[in-house]
């Protein structure tokens, strides 16, 4: 096999991992509101076993839901999609399946016919291809609920997207997960897998969070503030005109100006109380990307979101 196909086929291995049912109802449970009378499309998904369809055809009544679909991918082959309309919601094998030409590809013209007519867009996506289907969910202005890594917040595509407030974090944000894996994985975690005792095997991936462009309370929510600045705590940074705050708990209240926090402030985020500038360390600076890696005595820091906030914005 040549490099790049070796390359390819590695990437798309590392994308056979499934989101359990608990975790999907665990986040999913907070936007009841926005499911009423929608059309929801699950774009990654094979649903002989995708916990979003089951999610959705269980709770298909209870959810006020006009349609679920739900597209399979497979890389060789044409695949099929599945339709659901209600009427027997705890068998998740009823819908209507129907064959596609193409093989399931999200961006295949059968697939993005589907998009067009969906209303919000929930799955797990593959994270090698986290960009152009981030891109796509844009391009045809769609609602989604969407699982990704949570360094997907310094891609350069990516973060002005949040910096804009057209995407934000859900409820989960940058935690390790169970996921169940491809049965041909040879890593795995066998306690974990023990304990599931299900016949497939399970492994733990780090920094998982969900986006969303679909309004929650969370983003709401005010973060309590207590700490006074003082310039011996909070040091400027060598090569930015900010101030560094190493724990997002520890921002100062009244500080009157811009300062660099770890990302893990997204989930603290609300557009009322913070304004976001933009990032450090692309060396190729635009809008928001401040083009520097900020750092301090020499010493390059983490990735730093830079904000300002209350009074100032
Ligand atoms: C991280 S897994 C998650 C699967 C499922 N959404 C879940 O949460 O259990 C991503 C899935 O996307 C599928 N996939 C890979 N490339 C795809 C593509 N171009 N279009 C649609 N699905 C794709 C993979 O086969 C894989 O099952």
């Amino acid at each position: 096999m040549k490099n790049t196909n070796l390359h390819k086929a590695k990437q798309a291995k590392n994308d056979e991992f499934y989101t359990q049912l608990s975790d999907v109802e665990k986040e999913l449970r907070h936007y009841k509101e926005h499911f009423k009378d929608k059309i929801i499309f699950c774009n990654c998904d094979d649903p002989t076993w995708s916990a979003f369809w089951e999610y959705f055809h269980l709770n298909f009544k209870e959810l006020g839901l006009k349609k679920l679909i739900s597209t399979h991918y497979d890389a060789e082959n044409p695949s099929y999609k599945l339709e659901y309309e209600g009427g027997d919601d705890n068998d998740i094998e009823v819908g209507v399946k129907t064959r596609l030409l193409q093989n399931g590809d999200f961006r295949s013209e059968e697939c993005v016919e589907l998009l067009k007519e969906a209303d919000i867009v929930v799955t797990n996506p593959p994270f090698s291809l986290f960009r152009p289907y981030v891109a796509q969910l844009i391009e045809y202005d769609k609602k989604f609920i969407i699982w990704g890594n949570n360094n997907a917040i310094t891609y350069k595509e990516f973060f002005p997207l949040i910096k804009e407030n057209k995407v934000w974090l859900g409820y989960l944000a940058n935690k390790t997960c169970v996921f169940r894996l491809d049965d041909s994985y040879e890593k795995y975690d066998e306690k974990i897998t023990a304990k599931m005792n299900d016949g497939h095997k399970y492994g733990k991936v780090p920094a998982i969070s969900t986006f969303t462009n679909l309004d929650i309370p969370k983003r709401h929510e005010k973060l309590i503030l207590w700490k006074n600045y003082t310039p011996e705590e909070y040091p400027k940074y060598d090569n930015y005109d900010a101030i560094n705050v190493d724990k997002v708990a520890e921002i100062p209240i009244d500080y009157d100006g811009v300062m660099g926090v770890p990302i893990t402030f997204l989930d603290k985020y609300s557009p009322e109380q913070f304004e976001i500038v933009g990032l450090d360390r692309y060396t190729v600076p635009n809008e928001y990307l401040v083009g520097v890696r900020v750092a301090i005595n020499g010493k390059p820091k983490y990735a730093r979101i830079l904000i300002l906030e209350g009074d100032n914005l």
